[in-house]
């Protein structure tokens, strides 16, 4: 069974956009799409950048840096440089509060 932790609460997740924080000693991304919530490592996998200092464009993040992207549902890199999947972990959403699965 999955072991949830409260990250955050629904409404500071902005919609159409990306948020940084530090769950669980972590550094977490999380994204509002289309009213949903997705959660996926901070760090990109290509080199050090944050991706909540990226651009959301629908279901894809882009880094700041060299401007990869990745699909934040899966963690799949959907373009160059980026070419190994970024950690996701799974969202609940209860009373008005996002939890996550860090495993
Ligand atoms: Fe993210 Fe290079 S550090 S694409």
């Amino acid at each position: 069974t999955l072991q949830w932790t409260d990250a955050a609460a629904f409404d500071e997740v902005p919609q159409d956009d990306v948020i940084g924080l530090a769950v669980g000693g972590r550094d977490i991304a999380l994204y509002g799409v289309d009213g949903s919530v997705y959660a996926t490592d901070n760090l990109c996998t290509h080199g050090h950048a944050r991706l909540c200092d990226g651009f959301l464009d629908g279901h894809e993040i882009e880094c700041p840096l060299h401007q990869g992207k990745f699909d934040v549902r899966s963690g799949a890199p959907t373009c160059q440089p980026v070419t190994e999947a970024v950690r996701t972990y799974p969202v609940r959403i209860d009373g008005g509060r996002v939890y996550l699965a860090l495993g």
